[in-house]
């Protein structure tokens, strides 16, 4: 347990000991488990709520699309989807607290009845509208229990960090009319985004990513401006999560200091933020491009 700057006490989220090397805790353990369990489970002390505040801005931006373009039934892929959380919110027309009470305290079901369970779920409560969802992500076991759940119709397992994607990902990848992220870009970086952009040729998905205030979006709106893109940043910040402990927020202040960003009565109060970038090809009315 630790005091944070607010007084409220919560509990450590658990094994979130240790930093990466941008200073947040690390929770690559809870990525790579074959269900989602201990992922709610952990972001669920942290009070995680970014996919939450997200989920009104995608489907505004979703529908504005669908007017714009034409297009009844968009593609989106999510960067860095994990499970399929951005997928399933907008797909089920379900809450982040709704996802955390399916989760949390589910020993009991074994993988299989836990997976057979959400199948289900998803055959009840498509309200996709037609729109179709991919998942990019580095964790392999997250990406087949999002594909075997339902909650996104197709997964691209890459890290386009490191490498190029194969021409099966990229003809994947050329399929998105819109890119959504949300707890991801830090994990990715313009190195993801400008493979991203490549793989379309000439057309140009619109985008929306909510990134931490500690990781400045100019090399990624940079990158996108290169591609015909402009790049404006939402009114307003949203939170993500509360700190993992007072290690994680002394070096996350670091960070912002760093960035020449002021943490007061935000960071400084005991939650991660982050901001809202919405990124469009410059002439988006005349449709998909
Ligand atoms: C904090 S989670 C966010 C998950 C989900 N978007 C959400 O908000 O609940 C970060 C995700 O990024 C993924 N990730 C990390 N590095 C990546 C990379 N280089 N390429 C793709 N995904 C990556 C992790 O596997 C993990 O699923």
């Amino acid at each position: 347990m630790y005091t944070e700057t607010t007084g409220a006490r919560r509990p450590h989220a658990p094994g979130a000991t240790r930093t990466d090397a941008t200073g947040k805790a690390s929770f690559d353990h809870i990525y790579t488990e074959p269900d989602p369990r201990a992922y709610f489970t952990t972001l669920r002390a942290l009070d995680y709520q970014i996919p939450q505040a997200a989920k009104p801005h995608f489907a505004a931006l979703l529908q504005q699309y669908r007017e714009v373009s034409g297009v009844a039934s968009p593609t989106v892929l999510d960067i860095g989807c994990s499970y399929g959380i951005n997928a399933a919110l907008l797909r089920c027309d379900v809450t982040m607290e709704q996802l955390y009470e399916r989760y949390c305290d589910r020993d009991f079901y074994t993988h299989d009845s836990l997976l057979a369970r959400d199948r289900a779920f998803v055959r009840a409560h498509d309200h996709s509208g037609g729109a179709r969802y991919l998942g990019l992500d580095a964790s392999d076991s997250a990406l087949s229990y999002a594909v075997d759940a339902g909650f996104i119709d197709a997964a691209i397992h890459a890290d386009l960090e490191a490498g190029d994607p194969t021409e099966p990902q990229r003809a994947q990848l050329a399929e998105a009319d819109l890119v959504i992220s949300t707890g991801c870009i830090g994990y990715v970086t313009e190195r993801t985004i400008a493979r991203i952009v490549q793989a379309h040729g000439g057309r140009r998905p619109w985008m929306a990513h909510f990134v931490l205030r500690m990781f400045p979006f100019d090399p990624i709106a940079d990158t996108l401006a290169a591609a015909g893109y402009d790049t404006v940043r939402h009114e307003g910040v949203f939170k993500q999560r509360r700190f993992a402990g007072p290690d994680e927020q002394a070096q996350v202040l670091d960070a912002l200091h760093g960035a020449a960003v002021d943490p007061s009565g935000l960071e400084s109060e005991g939650w991660l933020y982050a901001q809202l970038y919405l990124s469009r090809p410059h002439h988006p009315e005349r449709g998909p491009q």
